[in-house]
């Protein structure tokens, strides 16, 4: 896919629907009781993966233009689950299907079939859940037993390991706590508790006592992620806005990040739509300084840090990214993945063990790109190139499909 240089990015722009709940509105009322519509739904490839797995556990969802509609089901059945490439759709239904005392078997894509998956059958164990991993690893089963609410304190602050114990936690007896080192992203726990579920939040812990779920009708807002790439080219080449953008507090570590880099924006419309706070987010071109972050905010932009990584690159100064080691669990090694991509279009960036340093230059030549077939490599590949002298090309673009489809037309390539 070939990218072409940009003096000028300007325009308002309907990001797609937020990748995280659109897989928790689909599988959360897939297992409820009742009939509920999902409208401004991601249909991106991992979204459809949590569908199709729904469907062998005996709901029934349909697509309806750009709405799904969902009949969901309190007795799911034994299933082969493939989860493609999407690491949410198999953690989150690791927990749910243990709560369900069924039998399950889960794969995956090649990268999802490297990704840890002890971080979250480790803790399902300590409910009483029966689970084998394969060296740590997909292919992964779960058995059915009986499960009994308890305390886990959590390694990583990853709400997908956090919503696979409250998923689980729904149909276990008793009381189940989870508490993390630094509070993730908290759509599970909205959600849940807009579908009638037993659950409070008390800092960094969540409790939940096991509950029958009814189901809602969600309107899902832009992802944020996915707007990053806009707002990001809006920072460096013209003025962007981006509408109905999802800015939940657990996920709006990108603004504090423009706050520090000099990124000048504007929130305008803000509201809440079914739980979520969202607003259109306005950006306007900036001069980019230099920035250091740190292991507490990480949670809060762990999506957009290679994007971040781009925009320092742009930057004036050293920036230093650091406690940002979940990145070599994610669809790709992001931390070589995204030093790779800013060396290849002339930009200075050196890996650690946890994070980058990344040597601002203003100016890019631009390149070729490799995506490592991950969509958010990809994407922040993308806006280096268009931002860059000469534009550039990406290797295996394709995956953008995972959470953004029409992101190159969008671009306008
Ligand atoms: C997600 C949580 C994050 C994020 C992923 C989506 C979610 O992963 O990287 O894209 O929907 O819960 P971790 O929770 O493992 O950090």
């Amino acid at each position: 896919m070939k990218i072409g240089s940009r003096k000028e990015f300007s325009g308002e722009f309907r990001i797609p629907g937020d990748k995280s709940i659109t897989h928790r509105a689909i599988m959360f009322n897939a297992a409820a009781r009742g009939e509920a519509l999902i409208t401004g739904a991601l249909l991106g490839e991992d979204c459809l993966s949590t569908a199709a797995c729904m469907r062998a556990l005996g709901a029934r969802v349909d697509i309806e233009g750009g709405s799904v509609r969902v009949r969901g089901t309190e007795e799911f059945c034994d299933a082969q689950l493939y989860c493609g490439n999407s690491g949410t759709t198999m953690r989150l239904l690791m927990g749910l299907v243990a709560g369900r005392a069924i039998n399950a078997e889960f794969t995956g894509d090649p990268s999802l079939s490297n990704r840890p998956m002890e971080r979250v059958a480790s803790p399902l164990r300590a409910l009483g859940a029966e689970i084998t991993t394969t060296d740590g690893k997909p292919p992964v089963r779960v058995h059915a037993a009986p499960l009994t609410g308890t305390k886990v304190d959590t390694k990583v602050a990853s709400a997908q390991v956090k919503s696979a114990i409250l998923l689980a936690a729904l149909g276990a007896d008793g009381e189940t706590t989870v508490t993390e080192p630094l509070k993730s992203r908290d759509h599970t726990e909205r959600m849940l508790a807009a579908m009638g579920a037993d659950i409070w939040q008390k800092g960094t812990s969540v409790h939940v006592r096991k509950s029958r779920l009814h189901a809602v009708d969600v309107e899902v807002p832009a992802d944020i992620s996915s707007a990053a790439y806009f707002m990001a080219l809006g920072a460096l080449r013209g003025e962007t806005l981006c509408k109905n953008v999802g800015v939940n507090p657990t996920r709006t570590g990108i603004l504090q990040v423009f706050d520090r880099m000099n990124v000048r924006y504007r929130l305008e419309n803000e509201r809440t739509v079914c739980g979520e706070p969202v607003a259109d987010i306005r950006v306007y071109r900036s001069d980019l300084r230099s920035v250091s972050l740190s292991r507490e905010i990480m949670p809060l932009l762990i999506d957009e840090l290679p994007l971040i990584a781009v925009l320092c690159a742009y930057a004036d100064g050293e920036s230093v990214i650091t406690g940002a080691e979940e990145l070599k669990v994610k669809e790709s090694d992001r931390i070589a993945a995204t030093a790779s991509m800013i060396r290849a279009m002339g930009g200075d960036c050196t890996p650690t063990a946890d994070g980058f340093i990344i040597r601002g230059k203003r100016s890019l030549a631009g390149g070729a790109i490799d995506s490592c077939k991950d969509h958010r490599i990809a994407m922040s590949g993308a806006v280096g190139l268009a931002a860059s002298e000469r534009g550039g090309e990406i290797k295996d673009a394709d995956c953008v499909n995972i959470s953004f489809p029409g992101f190159y037309e969008m671009l306008g390539e």
